[in-house]
């Protein structure tokens, strides 16, 4: 199993490219089923990327990656359609589920294993399963799989989803490409990458308007299609690296290939903190500050506080003066990252879902574990601030959502070794 080694106290400087987002590229790859030919740019080289290809390359879909060009082209040549997404392919990568909604609108069947359960919660997916049934598909869960079908093909509907879902919202979208009618989707995730999707199935001819939370879609007629598509960046990836650039940027640490305006929240609650932000058309420039403000926030849908940076924050807010809170209101478990960073000296205490994190803590190395995508990189934060040296274990979780983490790191100065 690879390990980093991260030697504290080195200061950042110099200039951080954000990568395209995984969370944006991963419907899209499952979008393309539904196109004859892709090419998709800006892609991120992560794990979740290449075991979605592979997903892809099972149904039956022909890619190519090209990776110096962070670009995949995908043909589907209507030929021995596999409508199944094993176990082996999904149990890894939850997104895998999304492929439900594009080989059921199309081939009005598909047979899906279910997604595991993960580090940060169970994760159900009966929100994805209201949606496809809503729009006229027989559902059955057998022997940990989804079987779906519908016979006559999926008819549109009106659908109000009881809860916000980003990947429910997804597969709503992708089923209703091709059924019947008019479909109208209330209560729905606004995210970026959400948006993304809806210009790339727009490309594919699909007509779909969304006001706030509501989503039309028209069943889409476009025989063939031949489309390209470059991906938003990843919010999240440049969140991380802004934490990074506060805790440790004497100069000016640039993190450029971004447009600041989709990430008003995560600006705002740096900003409170008193992190040094100068915003510029596709790039920001961070500065450390002499001493940071402590804050309490709740992760929310966006466009509240994202989820995903919420383990990355308490590390900043480790070092900010006095008490903080954050309550996790998306996850039912993602705090996994508290112990391994009180291992390192953080005082954080979790009480019913709020994290109370104390500040600011002298964070020392030590040997600690990676448990899911995000604590995974909560510990980089941590080891690139603490004295001496941090090992970090399973970094595969890493992997699975960071490109090239330790060069981004090491081109900024930092002590950063993979081994
Ligand atoms: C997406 O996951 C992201 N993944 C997650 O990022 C992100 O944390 C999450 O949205 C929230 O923003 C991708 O886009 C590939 P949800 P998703 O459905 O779609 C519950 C990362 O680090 N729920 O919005 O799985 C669910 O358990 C990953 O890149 C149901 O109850 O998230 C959770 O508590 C981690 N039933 C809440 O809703 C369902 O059918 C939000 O989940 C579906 C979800």
């Amino acid at each position: 199993m690879q390990k980093l080694i991260i030697k504290g106290r080195r200061e950042l400087s110099g200039k951080i490219s954000i990568s395209g987002s995984k969370n944006a590229t991963l419907p899209i790859l499952a979008a393309s089923i539904l196109s004859n030919q892709t090419t998709i740019k800006n892609v991120p080289l992560v794990k979740d990327i290449f075991t979605m290809v592979e997903l892809l390359n099972f149904i039956g879909l022909e890619t190519k990656i090209i990776k110096k060009k962070n670009t995949i082209k995908i043909e589907n040549k209507e030929k021995n359609i596999n409508t199944l997404a094993p176990y082996k392919l999904v149990k890894t990568m939850r997104a895998g589920v999304l492929v439900l909604g594009s080989l059921l609108t199309k081939y009005n069947k598909a047979k899906v294993s279910l997604p595991g359960g993960c580090a940060i919660g169970s994760r159900p997916v009966d929100l994805h399963l209201y949606a496809l049934k809503k729009l006229g598909a027989k559902i059955k869960i057998k022997d940990g799989y989804i079987f779906a079908h519908a016979k006559n093909g999926l008819k549109g509907a009106n659908i109000k989803f009881p809860s916000i879902s980003v990947g429910a919202t997804e597969n709503a979208l992708l089923a209703a490409f091709k059924a019947k009618g008019k479909t109208t989707l209330k209560n729905c995730a606004v995210e970026p990458e959400v948006k993304d999707l809806i210009t790339f199935l727009k490309k594919l001819g699909a007509n779909i308007k969304s006001k706030g939370r509501t989503i039309s879609i028209s069943e889409t007629k476009t025989k063939s299609s031949k489309i390209n598509h470059t991906v938003i960046f990843d919010r999240i990836e440049l969140g991380t690296y802004m934490i990074a650039g506060a805790l440790l940027a004497k100069k000016n640490l640039i993190i450029d290939k971004i447009n600041p305006k989709i990430i008003k929240s995560e600006l705002s609650v740096l900003k409170k903190i008193g992190v040094k932000i100068i915003k510029k058309k596709n790039s920001i420039i961070i500065k450390e500050a002499k001493k940071y403000k402590k804050i309490n926030i709740m992760t929310k849908p966006y466009p509240g506080f994202p989820t995903d940076l919420q383990a990355q924050l308490m590390v900043l807010l480790s070092q900010a003066n006095g008490v903080s809170k954050i309550k996790e209101n998306i996850f039912e478990n993602r705090f996994m990252h508290v112990p391994e960073l009180k291992r390192m000296g953080a005082q954080i205490e979790i009480k019913d879902k709020v994290a109370i994190i104390r500040g600011p803590t002298k964070l020392t190395g030590a040997e600690v574990m990676a448990t899911d995508l995000r604590a995974s990189v909560s510990l980089v934060l941590a080891g690139l601030i603490a004295e001496n040296r941090t090992i970090i274990n399973r970094i595969y979780h890493l992997d699975r959502g960071y490109e090239y983490i330790e060069n981004k790191l090491k081109n900024c100065k930092a002590d950063v070794k993979r081994i």
